[in-house]
C-alpha cells in the first residue's frame, strides 16, 4: 500500500509500486483530466504537480511517491476558476483540448515561480508540452493574461 495526498486528500493506493502515477490517477482514482499522450515523457499531456513541481505522470512510479502531495487539474482550484483557467476561456485557447490540462498545469508551475514571465520565458518553459492543434500563440497570451490578473 502506498499513501499519498492527491488534491489535498489522503489516498491509499494498492497499485504495484512500478505503476505509473498516470494510471493510478486515471484508472484507480477516476481523475481523467490528466491525459495519456506518448507515455514516454515527450508530450506533456500527463503533466501534474508533485510537491508543487511539474512532472510527467506517465514516467513516475507511484511507489516513489509515498507521503508526497500530488495536484492534478481537478485540484488546481476548487471551482475551476484559477486565473489560468479563466484566461484559457477568455483567450479561447483549446482546439481539440487533449493537451490542455497538461498545458495549464505546466503554466501554473511557471506562474508559481515567476509571477510575471516574459514572452520568451513562457515559450521556453512551456516547450516541454506539445499541442498537435498548434495553440501555442494563444497559450502564451493566456499565460500573460493570467499573470496580469493574479
Ligand atoms: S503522456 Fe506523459 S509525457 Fe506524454
Ligand atoms: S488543443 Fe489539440 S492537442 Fe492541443
Amino acid at each position: 500500500m502506498i499513501d499519498l495526498i492527491v488534491n489535498g486528500e489522503a489516498v491509499r493506493s494498492d497499485a504495484a509500486p512500478e505503476t505509473a502515477l498516470l494510471w493510478v490517477l486515471r484508472e484507480h482514482l477516476g481523475l481523467t483530466g490528466t491525459k495519456f499522450g506518448c507515455g514516454a515523457g515527450v508530450c506533456g499531456a500527463c503533466t501534474v504537480h508533485v510537491g508543487g513541481q511539474p512532472v510527467f505522470a506517465c514516467l513516475i512510479p507511484v511507489g516513489d511517491l509515498a507521503g508526497q502531495e500530488v495536484t492534478t487539474i481537478e485540484g488546481l482550484s476548487p471551482e475551476g476558476d484559477h486565473p489560468l483557467q479563466r484566461a484559457w476561456v477568455a483567450e479561447q485557447v483549446p482546439q481539440c483540448g487533449y493537451c490542455q490540462s497538461g498545458q495549464i498545469m505546466r503554466a501554473a508551475a511557471l506562474l508559481a515561480e515567476a509571477p510575471d514571465p516574459s514572452r520568451e520565458e513562457i515559450r521556453d518553459f512551456m516547450s516541454t508540452n506539445l499541442c498537435r492543434c498548434g495553440t501555442y500563440n494563444r497559450i502564451v497570451k493566456a499565460v500573460q493574461r493570467a499573470a496580469g490578473e493574479a
